[in-house]
């Protein structure tokens, strides 16, 4: 697949149900909408000068088809939230090894405190680092990380 270098950096990926944060179990997810995160994630990314494109799907094809594209945009660094996903998709898996691009996995809610068939992912071997529990601050500091390590490549 051919490259193209005028794209976003880095790629923010939400996975299913993440469009319902700000009404969904806010005592696990809080209270922030998704809109509110990734205006936050937008405005770090200007600070720094790194170009981003937020993008969430409740189909795992549509998460699928995003990844892949972002090989041929030339995209350095993923951070990405599977939502249900981490615990049940090895196509997803499949997608981020096929396009290797580094990968931080985030959660918002600490999964290791919730039910077991959330404790494992199919997604934390295989990534850079893995955040979860610290809310939407966990998509910050990931961003953080992203921008750190894409400029030490550059
Ligand atoms: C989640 C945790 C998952 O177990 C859950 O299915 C989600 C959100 C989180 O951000 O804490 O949809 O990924």
């Amino acid at each position: 697949m051919e490259k193209h270098t005028d794209k976003p950096d880095i790629l923010i990926i939400h996975g299913p149900n993440l469009n319902l944060l700000g009404l969904r179990e806010p005592s696990y997810y809080g209270p922030d909408t998704l809109d509110t995160i990734n205006q936050s994630l937008f405005d770090m990314a200007q600070e720094n000068q790194i170009m981003i494109d937020c993008f969430q799907s409740n189909h795992e094809g549509m998460l699928i088809d995003r990844i892949q594209k972002a090989y041929q945009e030339g995209i350095q660094f993923i951070i990405i939230n599977p939502g249900g996903f981490s615990h049940t998709s090895v196509a997803l898996r499949d997608t981020l090894l096929a396009v290797n691009i580094p990968f931080i996995e985030v959660h918002l809610s600490n999964v290791f405190k919730r039910e077991a068939f959330r404790h494992h992912s199919f997604f934390s071997d295989i990534a850079e680092g893995v955040i979860c529990g610290l809310g939407s601050s966990g998509y910050l500091l990931a961003l953080k990380n992203a921008i750190k390590r894409i400029r030490i490549e550059e």
